[in-house]
C-alpha cells in the first residue's frame, strides 16, 4: 500500500513509476487552458487536451478497479484581443468528457458546484447587455463549475467494491453521516490563497474525499497545487499521492504537511524533492 507521497514534476512521467492499482480515488482540478497568463503554456487548445488525456490515460494504469475519478472543471473564457474581437468562451468539460470515455471510464455523474452570491462577478460577463439589454446580448454570469465522477471501467457493480474491501470495519466507519447533500447542486463558497491563483476549497474536497473512498484509501491529485486534497485525505484519515510540477507549490505542500500530520511527516515518501525534515519545527 502507498505511503503518503509528495512528488515534484510532470504527473504523466511521475504516474507511470506507480505501482497498478495503487490509487483507491481521484480528485482533482486541470489546469484551465490559458484561462489565466500563468497558466498560457499550451500553444493550441488541441495540444491542451492532448496532454490531459495523457494523463487520464496514466491515472487509468494506477487507479483500482472500479474506483473514482472525480475532476472539477468548467468552461473558460479567452478574453479578447482588442475591441473589434469577440471574446470566446470554450466548453472544456465536454470535450473533457469524451476523453474519459475514450480512455476507459463510465460517466457516472455531473454534479454543478454553485459558488453563491456574487461570485463571478469580477468576469464582468453581461455588463454590455446590462447596459442596453438588447436581446442576443444576452449572456449569464458564471456562477457553477462541474464536478463530473467518473469509475474506471469493470464489469462489476459498485456493489463489489464494498463488498471485497478487506477489512469490512473500514467500510463501516466510514459511512457518511445523515446530513449528506441530496442534490447534484452542491453550494460551496470558493476558496482564494495568496499562494496559488486557483485552489479549491477544503470543505469541497472533503466532500468528494468522503463520498467517493473510504477510511485509509489512497487519494491522488495529479494537478495537487497547493496540496488541498492532501490537507483534506488526511483530517479524513485517508493517505495522499500529490502531484504537483511547480516547485513553489511543492514547497508550500512540504511546508504544510508537517501541520496535517505532525512528527508523522518525516514518513511521507518524497519524489523529486528532499525529504520532510522535522528537527526544527515544533509541534
Ligand atoms: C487548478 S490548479 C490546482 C489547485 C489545487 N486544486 C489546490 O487546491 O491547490 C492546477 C495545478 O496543476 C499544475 N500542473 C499543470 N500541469 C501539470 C503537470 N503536467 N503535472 C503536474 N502538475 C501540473 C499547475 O502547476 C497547477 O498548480
Amino acid at each position: 500500500m502507498l505511503r503518503n507521497t509528495i512528488a515534484l514534476g510532470d504527473s504523466e512521467a511521475i504516474l507511470r513509476t506507480l505501482p497498478s492499482g495503487s490509487i483507491d480515488l481521484v480528485f482533482t482540478s486541470p489546469p484551465y487552458y490559458n484561462a489565466k497568463p500563468e497558466y498560457a503554456d499550451y500553444i493550441t487548445y488541441e495540444e491542451y487536451l492532448l496532454k490531459i488525456r495523457k494523463i487520464i490515460q496514466a491515472v487509468h494504469h494506477v487507479l483500482a478497479e472500479g474506483r473514482f475519478f472525480v475532476i472539477n472543471v468548467a468552461p473558460v473564457l479567452i478574453r479578447r484581443a482588442n475591441r473589434n474581437e469577440a471574446s470566446r468562451r470554450i466548453a472544456v468539460p465536454f470535450d473533457i468528457h469524451r476523453l474519459f470515455i475514450e480512455e476507459g471510464y463510465d460517466f457516472i455523474d455531473d454534479i454543478i458546484w454553485e459558488k453563491p452570491e456574487g461570485a463571478g462577478w469580477a468576469t464582468s460577463r453581461g455588463r454590455r447587455f446590462a447596459a442596453d439589454r438588447s436581446p442576443l446580448q444576452y449572456k449569464p454570469t458564471p456562477v457553477t463549475e462541474y464536478i463530473l465522477v467518473y469509475r474506471k471501467h469493470t464489469d462489476k457493480l459498485i456493489d463489489w467494491n464494498i463488498r471485497a474491501h478487506p477489512e469490512p470495519e473500514l467500510v463501516k466507519a466510514s459511512r457518511i453521516e445523515e446530513n449528506y447533500e441530496r442534490t447534484n447542486i452542491w453550494r460551496i463558497t470558493p476558496a482564494h490563497d495568496k499562494r496559488h491563483p486557483a485552489v479549491f476549497p477544503l470543505e469541497l474536497a472533503e466532500r468528494v474525499i468522503s463520498y467517493y473512498s473510504f477510511k485509509k484509501d489512497v487519494v491522488l491529485d495529479p494537478f495537487a497545487g497547493i496540496g488541498t486534497v492532501g490537507r483534506a485525505a488526511v483530517r479524513l484519515d485517508r493517505r495522499f499521492v500529490l502531484i504537483e510540477r511547480e516547485k513553489q507549490y511543492v514547497e508550500v505542500i512540504r511546508h504544510e504537511a508537517k501541520s496535517w500530520l505532525g512528527h508523522k511527516a518525516k514518513h511521507i515518501l518524497t519524489i523529486n524533492c528532499s525529504p520532510i525534515d522535522i528537527s526544527d519545527t515544533l509541534f
